[in-house]
């Protein structure tokens, strides 16, 4: 009998399956594009590029709060190996957003780069989703083993706090998006003042225990 360690089961096991869990939406989107080119039923509405950008966006958004949960779930079930999973669940969250991005430049505006930036600069929502967007790269592009080792932990620890206020940013996106209806954009930010919320508790716990 095989007997894995938790750290195994978890590179072996447990990160293909999210893996897969992760890339579920983008594999259904593009199985409903397929649909949509071939004339066939599809879930795409009647305005499937509106509705492909803001699936998009909206998974993308789902993927950064995931990210945040990571480290409290692993603290609070003592199951400290799930932050193996922390890095993937951040990369996809970034895939996300830039398809969102792309789905926006290409579907949206056709490459019109003189309209995209003004829709940039005069769009105040459009403007904290790019601010999101920049923000969440220098995190991508460091997130290798080389990288951290080359930047030193506690530098890079430091760079990666700037998810706080990509979170924030991109919250305040969708809520600035969804002029009508602020239900969706409420759990949204209920969710994130619980896991900033939860970050705060923890600095000043550790602090009082120093
Ligand atoms: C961290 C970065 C970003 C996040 C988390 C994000 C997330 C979202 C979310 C959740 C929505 C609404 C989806 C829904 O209604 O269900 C949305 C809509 C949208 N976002 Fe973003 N976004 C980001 C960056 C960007 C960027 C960089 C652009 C373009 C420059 C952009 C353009 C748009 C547009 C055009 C819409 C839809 C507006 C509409 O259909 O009326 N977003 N985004």
């Amino acid at each position: 009998m095989v007997i894995f360690s938790t750290k195994k089961l978890i590179s072996h096991v447990i990160k293909p399956i999210v893996f897969i869990a992760l890339l579920a939406p983008l594999l259904w989107l593009g199985w409903h594009w397929s649909l949509l080119l071939e004339n066939q039923p599809n879930g795409l509405t009647a305005n499937p590029i509106e509705y492909t950008n803001r699936f998009l966006g909206g998974w993308g958004l789902k993927y950064i709060l995931l990210t945040l949960l990571v480290s409290p779930l692993s603290q609070l079930t003592a199951m400290r190996k799930l932050m193996l999973l922390r890095r993937m669940v951040g990369l996809f969250a970034f895939s996300y957003v830039l398809l969102h991005f792309t789905s926006y430049t290409v579907l949206d505006h056709y490459f019109n780069w003189a309209e995209i930036w003004q829709d940039i600069v005069k769009r105040n929502f459009i403007t904290i989703g790019m601010l999101g967007l920049l923000g969440l790269v220098p995190l991508a592009v460091t997130s290798t083993n080389r990288m951290i080792k080359k930047l030193g932990a506690k530098n890079w620890k430091r760079l990666h706090m700037l998810i706080y206020p990509i979170s924030i940013l991109g919250v305040f996106h969708f809520s600035m998006m969804r002029k009508g209806d602020q239900l969706e954009p409420k759990i949204y930010w209920s969710v994130l003042v619980f896991l900033l919320g939860y970050r705060v508790y923890r600095f000043y716990q550790r602090r009082a225990g120093a």
